[in-house]
């Protein structure tokens, strides 16, 4: 049987994706048509030319002006439902799915438009594919702790109607114990903790965000690897990783993905989960890093395991994981 077919058919979860990375340069241009927003883009192929990154920022850059053409609530509706599309393709059953309302707001669109969007969309895409989901409010590391305040104020009137939060963007020099109030406000709305670090950031970063911020899992978390100590912790806590292959290849966080210490973690005990990240911006949606781990020599049985766990790892309640597993 066909490697590329197996892998897409494990049944799994996508714990690591960022909805607005989710919008490729097609629709992107269509939207700008449709909402009459001026990109510097001459047409598709000038836009194509701009997704080779150096680093997170170069991408970001591009991430976060290419958000200015959603405009309205169906385009909200319309990129969830792109993206679920491909998450039924590859096998997932569940989606935990990252947002970033403080740049649509800075854009002039409220924080109901954008839920009230991306809420239909997962409705839909539960009728229509069976995939279970729910949304992970992010915080931008690189602005002002006061616009994280602000937000979760904003947020909290309709908590109930997230799953969780998150922490993203820039990561070097934006350490987490910035964020531990906004955190804490969070627990005391009922949500699940989650923040990005050990991306490019140290890992230092990692252990802040589990003593300070409290999460319960680690979004990238790769350099982990370089404190052997904390690797034993985030096993015996049985914290997951969410680790994203592609996404750290074409973000040069590793040249090769034989790189990423994805046997080393299992070996000692990690739970690892495999993810697409920004899946318009890095080649490829969730089984396309699947097998790319494949290609880089992970046998089978271990990426079945990967993918128990990210099923594992949800915030569903074990009644709806025993139904999943
Ligand atoms: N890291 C940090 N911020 C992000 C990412 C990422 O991988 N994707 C979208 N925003
Ligand atoms: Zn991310």
């Amino acid at each position: 049987i066909n490697i590329t077919q197996a892998l897409r058919e494990l049944p799994k979860a996508e714990l690591h994706l960022h909805i607005e990375g989710t919008l490729e340069p097609e629709l992107a241009l269509e939207l700008a048509e449709r909402n009459g927003v001026e990109l510097p883009f001459r047409d598709l192929a000038d836009l194509k030319a701009h997704y080779e990154f150096a680093n997170l920022q170069s991408f970001l850059d591009l991430y976060y002006q290419l958000m200015a053409v959603l405009r309205t609530r169906e385009d909200f509706t319309d990129l969830m439902l792109a993206y679920l599309k491909h998450a039924h393709e590859d096998g997932v059953r569940r989606a935990e799915i990252f947002f970033d309302p403080q740049v649509h707001m800075n854009n002039g669109l409220s924080y109901d438009l954008v839920l009230d969007g991306l809420l239909e969309g997962l409705r839909i895409g539960r009728e229509r594919y069976g995939i279970e989901g729910g949304l992970i409010m992010c915080f931008l590391r690189d602005l002002p702790v006061e616009s994280a305040e602000a937000l979760i104020e904003t947020a909290a009137p309709r908590a109930s109607e997230l799953l969780g939060v998150g922490l993203d963007s820039a990561e070097v020099g934006y350490p987490p114990e910035l964020f531990k109030s906004v955190y804490a406000r969070a627990a005391e709305l009922g949500l699940h903790l989650v923040a990005h670090a050990g991306e490019e950031g140290p890992a230092d970063y990692v252990l802040q965000a589990l003593d300070v911020l409290h999460v319960e899992r680690i979004d990238h978390g790769v350099n982990t690897a370089d404190d052997p100590a904390l690797v034993g912790r985030v096993a015996d806590e049985g914290i997951a990783l969410t680790v994203c292959p592609l996404s750290n290849r074409r973000l040069q966080v590793v040249q090769d993905v034989r790189e990423l210490p994805i046997r080393a973690f299992m070996d000692a005990g990690v739970k690892v989960t495999v993810n697409s990240d920004d899946p318009a911006y890095f080649g490829g949606y969730i089984a396309a890093n699947y097998e790319a781990l494949a290609e880089a020599g992970i046998a089978l049985p271990m990426l079945a395991d990967i993918a128990a766990n990210s099923l594992n790892a949800t915030f569903a309640s074990a009644q709806e994981k025993t139904a999943m597993l």
